[in-house]
């Protein structure tokens, strides 16, 4: 039997008359802000959000001002009917669906910048990338008022960017991350994953397996200069075009590492053909 529809909002009225009912009935409430195009990553979010939340309000909203080129703005996938089915099924309470009028009004002049864990890694080549996030995502608190929101750790420097500005700017909300989501041969999901032709996907595992080998081969004792080299060729063998960065860095304040530390996190990010790939492991021996 199908599954009863989501309810779907559109506007900041909608949503704030939606969740403050609920709280005013002294329920708590769960944000899980996505792009939509939504996988089971991202299904992954809206579970942990009702096994600690009483409601859990998904939002689906491509942020232009997260994108640097905008033929990728242009290109990202757009699936809501599906999008709002997998959140039907996934018992999730509502959607918050708006339209960039109603996040981006005209005359709208502000920005969130976060500097520190911002700079390198995807903020090095993707300038205001994180700004575009921090924006969006300050937005998207305000605007629902709920008690907790969902970050997955497959986007380490983009959660470390949004616990920044939700500490600096004492924002009432606790953020939870949650672990990345892969595929049996070890890719992490990702909604660019259906750009891959089924050859580049035979090579796709290749990013993970290299952090996999750096990881051992670090606690193993080698050098940080020389496990990246290794870790950069091993992708670039398997058939990617180009290695962004593959880097280690600390995972709490992300400043780049040039020997091992206890709370040490690798990075990497690629391009197989036109789709970039990202993902990031801790180095960790269990
Ligand atoms: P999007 O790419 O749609 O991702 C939404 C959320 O799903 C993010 O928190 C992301 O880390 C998480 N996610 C994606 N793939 C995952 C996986 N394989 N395992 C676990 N979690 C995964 O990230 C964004 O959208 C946007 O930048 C957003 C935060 C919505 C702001 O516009």
């Amino acid at each position: 039997m199908p599954s009863a529809a989501v309810d779907i909002v559109r506007t900041v009225h909608d949503l704030r008359e939606k969740v403050g009912s609920w709280r005013a009935g002294g329920l708590t409430v769960g944000l899980i802000p996505t792009m939509g195009a939504l996988h089971a990553g991202h299904l992954s979010l809206v579970r942990a959000a009702l096994d600690r939340y009483d409601r859990a309000v998904a939002t689906l909203f491509v942020n232009p001002r997260q994108f640097d080129r905008l033929e990728d703005l242009a290109k990202y996938p757009r699936t809501e009917d599906d999008d709002a089915a997998k959140l039907a099924e996934a018992k999730a309470h509502l959607l918050y669906a708006p339209n960039v009028g109603e996040i981006y009004p005209e005359g709208y002049s502000t920005n969130i910048s976060v500097s520190g864990v911002s700079a390198g890694l995807c903020g090095g080549d993707r300038p205001g990338h994180f700004d575009g996030v921090a924006t969006v995502c300050t937005k998207l608190f305000l605007q629902s008022g709920a008690d907790g929101a969902f970050f997955g750790e497959k986007d380490f420097q983009q959660l470390r960017v949004v616990q920044r500005f939700v500490r600096d700017l004492n924002i009432p909300i606790v953020i939870h991350p949650c672990p990345t989501v892969r595929e049996e041969d070890g890719l992490a999901l990702s909604s660019r994953n259906k750009n891959l032709t089924a050859e580049m996907r035979t090579r796709a595992p290749a990013i993970y397996n290299s952090l996999r080998d750096a990881a051992k081969r670090l606690l193993d004792g080698n050098a940080v200069e020389a496990v990246m080299a290794e870790g950069t060729d091993k992708i670039r063998s398997a058939g990617f075009e180009k290695v962004d960065y593959f880097e280690l860095r600390d995972a709490d304040n992300l400043q780049p590492l040039d020997s091992l530390y206890p709370n040490s996190r690798l990075f990497a990010a690629a391009w197989l053909g036109p789709v970039r790939l990202i993902d990031n492991i801790a180095v960790t021996n269990s």
